[in-house]
């Protein structure tokens, strides 16, 4: 017999929005994620837009991508803007240090993504350099971007092509301090992120959101130090936390993993509810409030880089695997969003947990991006506590719920439910309850394949993609479905 799953949906006691910015990205200069999977300049034979590939555009337009945040990442603390800016021909051709000592030659500089970020219709999360560089040198391009006419910086930057300030709504106060930007201490870190704060300024009628640089994964005592010393300089702290299958000197494969893989990944990747509970346990303590939002600003899988790929490039397939790392951390955020209102998932184009792959004039859509594409209706909609009883699914000392969910009623009214089957052989029956609310109609759309490790390739780019789905019944409060195995499936309730 099929296994029973029950989740009841408390429509009666709505949460916090599930803040867009839950879907924000992260574009760093490392390998092709900027030059080639973004970037090919207006001079370009593959279409584009402003130099921008039109190809990668429209698929991130089509999901509403609501932030961007650039220039990194471990870049972000030796990138000088002033070399990013001006005539193309002269700009700065520096080292790449940190991935692969590629040559950099600030082709995509401040206003090519910050015009890009606007042509998408998406906030720009712009990350300063705090680990080698001065707090003027900051304070300068914060003023770059943001003020009127009238200073020399405004008159230098119409003169490169932009009179109007672009809208700077968030602001990175270095990235990683306690390790490539800059090897600190809490402590100083903590000092060092009061000192730049303090030259973050914009106009009045701007708003800048400053997100002070976060803890490595379970690292409270960096949340505690940065909250108490620092916490009320920043209106936002990080945390970074990356799902790999076994350990930093060996990850594993991005594909053709076994079971004991598949369910170690998706176990590991769950552990994140724990480090939200953890970090935001410490946060309450400083802030009962809940001023300061707790960012998620790199997340994801991070797998051995694909066999003959640039070393330090983090080129890694996409498969299904990854789809529902994605539903279970949509998932999870669900149950923070009174302190997460943020995330950037790492990285946006051909760089780890990437949303597509390009090469040349080719582009794929990853697993990834489909089910960014089923939960865009969670954008700052109303969260609804789920509570699931579920089978549990074990491989080896793997073991978790073979059922997760959440629930959204979105800003247009419609109550949506996502569904995350993690067992991949069998089919789950589940039984919905709505508390509170109740619906005429039920559909559905899934992301599902005959694998665990399939995925896209530029010869075949629909190996897993969305499909409508048209198992749920609903009467009244209660809807049935049985949810195919190793699938992720949106129910929409009208
Ligand atoms: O996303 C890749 C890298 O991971 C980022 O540059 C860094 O912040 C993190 O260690």
């Amino acid at each position: 017999a099929l296994a029973q799953t029950t989740v009841t949906v408390n429509a009666n006691d709505p949460q916090p929005a599930y803040d867009k910015r839950i879907f924000g990205q992260f574009a760093e200069h490392l390998g092709t994620g900027i030059e080639d999977g973004i970037w090919v300049g207006r001079d370009s034979a593959i279409p584009n837009e402003n130099g921008v590939r039109t190809d990668v555009l429209e698929a991130l337009r089509a999901i509403n991508v609501p932030v961007v945040r650039w220039p990194g990442g471990c870049f972000a603390d030796e990138y000088h803007w002033r070399e990013g800016i001006g005539e193309q021909e002269g700009r700065a051709v520096r080292i790449n240090t940190h991935w692969g000592y590629v040559t950099e030659e600030n082709r995509f500089g401040t206003h090519e993504f910050m015009d890009f970020a606007e042509a998408l219709g998406a906030e720009p999360y712009v990350s300063g350099n705090i680990g080698s560089a001065p707090p003027f040198e900051m304070a300068e391009w914060v003023e770059y971007m943001t003020t009127p006419i009238g200073s020399s910086l405004a008159r230098e930057r119409a003169a490169n092509g932009r009179d109007r300030p672009w809208n700077l709504t968030m602001f990175g106060l270095g990235n990683e301090l306690w390790g490539c930007g800059g090897n600190m201490r809490p402590e100083y870190a903590a000092d060092l992120t009061r000192r730049y704060s303090t030259f973050v300024k914009v106009p009045s009628g701007q708003s800048v959101m400053r997100i002070a640089s976060g803890a490595n994964d379970m690292d409270l005592n960096w949340t505690d130090v940065m909250m108490e010393r620092a916490g009320n300089m920043f209106d936002g702290i990080g945390v970074h936390y990356y799902t790999i299958p076994y350990d930093w000197g060996h990850k594993g494969s991005a594909i053709g993993f076994d079971e004991d893989q598949w369910a170690r990944t998706l176990v590991k990747t769950t552990h994140m509810d724990e480090l939200i509970t953890a970090h935001s346990e410490v946060m309450d303590r400083h802030d009962p409030n809940r001023r300061v939002a707790l960012l998620i600003d790199e997340w994801g899988t991070w797998y051995d880089q694909d066999p003959d790929t640039h070393p330090g490039f983090l080129r890694q397939q996409n498969s299904l695997r990854d789809a529902l790392v994605t539903s279970l951390n949509f998932d999870i955020f669900a149950r923070h969003t009174e302190r997460v209102r943020g995330a950037n998932i790492a990285q946006m184009v051909n760089v780890l947990q990437a949303m597509m792959f390009t090469d040349g004039p080719d582009m794929v859509l990853t697993p990834t991006y489909h089910v960014f594409d089923l939960y865009q209706g969670y954008m700052d909609g109303t969260v609804y506590p789920v509570e699931v009883e579920s089978p549990t699914y074990s491989v080896n000392e793997w073991s978790m719920d073979e059922v997760s969910a959440s629930s959204v009623r979105g800003t247009d009214g419609v109550l949506r439910i996502g569904l995350t089957n993690v067992n991949p052989h069998d089919a789950e029956e589940v039984t919905i309850e709505l508390d509170g609310a109740t619906g005429s109609a039920v559909t559905g759309r899934m992301v599902t394949a005959a694998a665990m490790d399939a995925h896209n390739t530029f010869d075949q780019p629909n190996n897993v993609t969305v499909q409508t789905f048209t198992g749920a019944r609903i009467d009244g409060d209660t809807i049935r479905l049985s949810l195919p195995a190793k699938s992720v499936v949106m129910l929409e309730v009208r």
